[in-house]
């Protein structure tokens, strides 16, 4: 299978290459990001490009890259992708959105107890020289009720964690979701917020979750009680925020996320209404920023991307449908990617079945506007038959990834 290239930019994690390499794919790593003139050759003949949130995959770009099959975003996010040029081309788009969720669940947890023990203002008052030793206002978390809001990866690991420290977990979530441990689901967002001594958030970016945590919300939390955002800038109304932390309704908060966040680190300033307020943590968007985060990256886009050129396996991708089919004894593999209209497996059916090979397994999958089949056959299929593929109305790309050539 050497004959897949790949090209990782941006100095994506060493675990990638070790992966795909592992694979038998013709690795080249760069350090830097590129763009323009540049990115379009370099991009010639490669199958694969792995990227981190600099380097813009655009409509042009895919339109140069004729080889290109696969785009590995060794990150969180895929703006810098343009997904629907990539989708109409049938290039697979894959990322790792929970390679952090560990690193977000610890970072908030760390957060309690700092809150619950202002370390944040001791220490920057003892950086200025002033010693105050104080039990005041100064509380265990063992006992406490952590509200966990939106109960999905990071949401579920932070209940596990806080349990750990002995506190009693109460989760409210849009979706009903299985309790880890003794974690307790919540009759409603209200009863979590009036029970609750730490509210942590840990939803979406979605229009619904846009501005959901406001001053009503604020208001109805235990006095005294303090709030955790770890999750999107969006969902706290930051004014109503520093108000509650004012007069004294909220004793504290660690927030990780802004709705407006700089781009720049050091050079570009950071301005919010909650700087200056006692036992308020600030931190950039750290919460999923660690060694083992961006090591996890490097591995499960790697993998995903590997799992993608020899199989067809499309776990893991954003813009495609999720598919996966164990690789099958003296079959041959063969996908298919068209456009998700009605009678395109009619015809691929038709095509396959009047060449008299024999499908021994078939799946397909829609997503949006793209339709996807893996499908193994009893015999390679000769030339002509992948020109019949290709042929039928709606197609975008065929491929026979297990033992043979790429072809598309
Ligand atoms: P997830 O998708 O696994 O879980 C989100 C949960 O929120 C789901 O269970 C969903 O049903 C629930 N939910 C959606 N709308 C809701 C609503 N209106 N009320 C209550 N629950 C609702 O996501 P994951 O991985 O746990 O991430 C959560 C958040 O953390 C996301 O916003 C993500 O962007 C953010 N994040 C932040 C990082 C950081 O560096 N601070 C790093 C990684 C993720």
């Amino acid at each position: 299978m050497s004959n897949y290239r790949v090209l990782l930019l941006e100095s994506v994690h060493p675990n990638a290459k070790e992966k795909l390499s592992s694979y038998g794919f013709d690795v080249e790593p760069l350090a830097d990001a590129l763009s323009g003139k540049e990115l379009a050759e370099r991009l010639k003949g490669v199958h694969v490009v792995g990227i981190r949130s600099k380097t813009q995959i655009t409509a042009e770009v895919l339109e140069g890259a004729d080889s290109l099959m696969a785009i590995g975003a060794f990150c969180i996010g895929t703006n810098q992708i343009d997904l629907a040029a990539a989708t109409a081309r049938g290039v697979a788009v894959f990322n790792a959105p929970f390679s952090n969720t560990r690193s977000v669940a610890e970072l908030v947890l760390s957060e309690v107890v700092m809150l619950s023990r202002q370390l944040g203002d001791r220490s920057a008052q003892m950086h200025q020289g002033q010693w105050r030793k104080t039990a005041r206002s100064s509380y265990e978390v063992r006992g406490k009720v952590l509200g966990v809001i939106g109960y999905g990866h990071i949401g579920r690991q932070v209940g596990v964690l806080a349990e750990a420290f002995g506190m009693q977990v109460l989760y409210h979530d849009v979706v009903g979701k299985l309790p880890m441990g003794n974690n307790a689901p919540s009759v409603s967002m209200d009863a979590l917020l009036a029970e609750s001594d730490f509210v942590t958030l840990h939803v979406p970016e979605t229009v619904q979750t846009k501005g959901m945590f406001g001053a009503p919300e604020i208001k109805r939390m235990k006095k005294g009680a303090a709030l955790l955002n770890a999750s999107r800038g969006t969902v706290v109304d930051i004014p109503a925020l520093a108000e509650a932390l004012k007069n004294g309704h909220l004793s504290g908060a660690a927030v990780d996320v802004f709705p407006v966040e700089p781009k720049q680190n050091i050079s570009d300033e950071f301005h919010s209404e909650l700087q200056g307020i006692a036992n308020v943590v600030l931190t950039p968007h750290i919460g999923g920023s660690t060694i083992e985060a961006q090591e996890n990256i490097g591995t499960e886009v790697g993998e995903a991307v590997s799992r993608f050129l020899a199989t067809g396996s499309t776990m893991g991708a954003v813009n495609f449908p999720h598919l996966d089919l164990p690789p099958s004894e003296g079959k041959y593999r063969v996908t298919h990617v068209h456009e998700n209209v009605p009678g395109v497996m009619r015809h691929v059916n038709r095509v396959v079945s009047e060449a008299g090979v024999n499908v021994g397994a078939q799946v397909l999958g829609t997503h949006e506007t793209v339709g996807y089949v893996l499908m193994d056959v009893d015999r390679p299929l000769p030339p002509k038959v992948i020109q019949d593929l290709e042929a039928v109305d709606h197609t975008i790309r065929v491929r026979t990834p297990l033992g043979g050539p790429p072809v598309g």
